[in-house]
């Protein structure tokens, strides 16, 4: 049969059903295995429908290009840990920024001697190319503070906004300048201002913000999406990179809105901090008096408690410590301990971040509270366990106006009757900030990898308690 133009339409349609079906999926952790299926069916539909298509003059360039990114993406998929996840996504948008770039330029300069380069071609090349080159820069910028390359607290320096303003001015007038000529040198020139663009608008976010800007970027790399599909006028990567920019800035304002952020504050405000330093804490809290706790003082409490409330964060994926804690649970659990988990939206290091993680241990989702479900319920928690978590229990984002994270909602960990923190050291959290909760009467420290600590607490209720 042959594959007409029909054929591929129809076939896009179905993918972006698919798609659309995959995204709803993925709203829920109970269906989130169907929805990525969904979603990767609707791939292979796209990807098979674009390669039968009579557009395509060799097949050459395109199974080795796909046998390369098939093998190197089936090794970094093996060996990644899932605490680098958010350092792969923000590498995987930097792709698909460059390749905007890149499909933007070669369409230039593919037409550019064929008379069949308009002002609207040009102009749909210029927003693909722009948007491209500010994703592809933001991203490695991104990855470079999410991996520790970079600094992780923001870069502020006098004339900054007006320094962007400035050249988010010169680019718009380049674009217009190369719609209407053609000119390459135009081309040239907005490419490196929006690639500097990149560069100044990331540096400034930092500390606790970093989250958004994650999400900022993956929305940004569907807008450039999208302006390539104008380019090649493929109606299914204009539909996808809709999705993708749509579902990216929905989920920045979700975050913003969760963090008590404006979107326009964390984009040019520059929020974060130092970065802090661990001895600082640590001499700190030899000053305060931190209160330390063994496991079994922890455990005596927890036994007998009428509700237990934990709260996962960072510190948990990195301890992979999830699947102990679902032994815990049910320990609890059999001596009659109401157990519940408190989720911060931006816990751990990515979106879902920890949902992912108490998933994968089978914790059963009526469990797992969100934010504003859980925060009434700590005032009547015998024991709150925070389990690698830091930032996101810290009341200096309530109590100290002078903090970077001041304004941003936190667990109310502190107002239960007791608080035992699982962590190794005094070392403060990712925005670096160092945590009032410390220092609160009702709370203890049980240093330790956390994974050890909760298998010690498992093994002494195993044992028949204190
Ligand atoms: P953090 O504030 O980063 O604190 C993590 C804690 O885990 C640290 O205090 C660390 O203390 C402890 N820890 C690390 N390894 C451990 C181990 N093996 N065993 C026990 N404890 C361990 O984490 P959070 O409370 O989840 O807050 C998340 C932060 O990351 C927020 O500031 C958020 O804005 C930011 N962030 C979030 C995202 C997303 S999208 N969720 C993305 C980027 C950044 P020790 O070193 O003393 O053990």
């Amino acid at each position: 049969m042959d594959f007409t133009v029909n054929h591929q339409a129809l076939a896009y349609l179905v993918s972006a059903i698919l798609f659309i079906l995959g995204l709803k999926g993925l709203t829920h952790p109970a269906t989130a295995r169907r929805g990525n299926l969904y979603a990767m069916l609707g791939m292979l539909i796209a990807v098979v429908a674009t390669l039968l298509s009579r557009e395509v003059q060799s097949y050459g360039f395109i199974i080795a290009g796909i046998g390369g990114g098939a093998v190197i993406g089936t090794i970094v998929a093996m060996r990644i840990q899932m605490t680098a996840m958010p350092q792969l996504v923000a590498a995987l948008h930097s792709f698909v920024g460059m390749a905007a770039v890149l499909v933007g330029i070669g369409i230039f300069l593919h037409k550019q001697d064929t008379g069949l380069l308009n002002t609207l071609l040009m102009s749909e090349i210029s927003a693909g190319v722009v948007i491209g080159a500010i994703t592809f820069t933001g991203s490695v910028i991104a990855f470079g503070k999410l991996q520790g390359l970079l600094s992780g607290a923001p870069v502020k320096f006098k004339g900054q906004h007006l320094l962007n303003a400035l050249m988010a001015l010169a680019t718009i007038a380049l674009a217009v300048h190369f719609a209407m000529t053609g000119s390459m040198l135009s081309l040239a020139l907005m490419t490196l201002l929006a690639f500097a663009i990149g560069v100044t608008v990331i540096i400034p976010i930092g500390g606790a913000d970093m989250p958004v800007v994650i999400s900022m970027l993956n929305s940004y790399s569907g807008w450039a999406a999208a302006a390539t599909g104008f380019t090649l006028q493929n109606n299914l990567l204009i539909i996808v990179g809709a999705l993708v920019g749509c579902s990216g800035a929905i989920l920045s304002f979700v975050m913003c809105k969760a963090m008590n952020r404006s979107i326009f504050n964390v984009i040019f405000g520059g929020f974060g901090s130092d970065g802090g330093s661990g001895d600082s804490a640590g001499a700190q809290a030899a000053e305060k008096g931190v209160k330390s706790a063994a496991v079994e003082d922890a455990v005596y409490w927890m036994e007998d408690a009428g509700k237990v409330i934990i709260v996962p964060g960072y510190g948990m994926a990195v301890a992979q410590a999830q699947h102990s804690l679902k032994e815990l649970m049910e320990l609890l659990g059999e001596r009659g301990v109401d157990v519940k988990f408190a989720i911060h939206p931006v816990a751990g290091r990515m979106p879902g971040h920890m949902n992912v993680l108490l998933a994968e241990a089978d914790i059963p989702y009526d469990q797992v509270l969100e934010m504003d479900e859980i925060n009434p319920e700590f005032p009547s928690a015998d024991v709150v366990l925070v389990v690698g978590a830091n930032d996101v229990v810290n009341p200096a984002a309530k109590e100290d106006k002078t903090s970077p994270i001041y304004g941003m909602p936190i667990l109310e960990a502190g107002r239960a009757r007791q608080v035992y923190f699982l962590k190794r050291s005094m070392r403060p959290g990712y925005s670096g900030v160092d945590n009032l909760l410390f220092y609160y009467d009702n709370t203890y420290l049980v240093f330790g990898d956390a994974k050890d600590t909760i298998e010690g607490m498992n093994a002494a209720l195993k044992g028949g308690g204190h």
